[in-house]
């Protein structure tokens, strides 16, 4: 196990940060997303229209399962509806240190606005959206979470510093 979580709203810089982070510590990096993705040889769009929310959902549960069996000392950046699953946030635990990527919903809406690839989002009034769907989903990220970073106004690379700090002082500890 021993890998580095990192969960959140869409938007929040969950595939940023990791892939920075992953050069970093030299770890590689796993996006469950984009597992999906590959698994299934289509998007997130396309999974949603066909199949539903409930089928993708099923489909994250399947990738943190076979994590569990295969991830250690890798960044993992997960789908940001996936902690909403009791049965995930306990795997989560189970697969390392859990950073929770806190950013108020206006940083979100600033960041994902112009972006189609998140079917969540496609409705009238999407800030609404993301302001209804962060309060929702807060109590599971932080029931999730080992950390919480506030990442409003704040660059990459302190976010990094704060993330790596974090985990130097686990690894210590091990
Ligand atoms: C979702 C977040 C997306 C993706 C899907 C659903 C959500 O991932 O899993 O569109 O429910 O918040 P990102 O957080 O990487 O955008």
């Amino acid at each position: 196990m021993g890998n580095v979580i990192l969960i959140g709203f869409m938007g929040c810089g969950k595939s940023t940060v990791g892939l920075r982070l992953s050069y970093r510590l030299r770890r590689t990096i796993i996006d469950t997303d984009r597992e999906i993705e590959k698994e299934e040889h289509r998007t997130i769009s396309e999974i949603f229209a066909a199949d539903g929310e409930a089928y993708f959902r099923d489909r994250e549960t399947a990738i943190l399962r076979k994590l569990r069996q295969s991830a250690n000392n890798q960044i993992i950046s997960v789908g940001g509806g996936l902690p909403v699953r009791k049965e995930n946030r306990a795997l989560l635990h189970e697969l390392g240190q859990v950073f929770y990527l806190r950013a108020e919903g206006g940083t979100i809406y600033e960041r994902v606005k112009d972006d189609k690839t998140r079917p969540l989002l496609q409705v009238d009034d999407p800030l609404k959206k993301i302001e209804t769907l962060i309060e929702e989903r807060d109590p599971c990220y932080r029931e999730s979470a080992d950390v919480v970073i506030t990442v409003d106004g704040k660059s990459f690379s302190q976010i990094l510093d704060e993330i790596e700090a974090h985990v130097n002082e686990r690894d210590k500890t091990i």
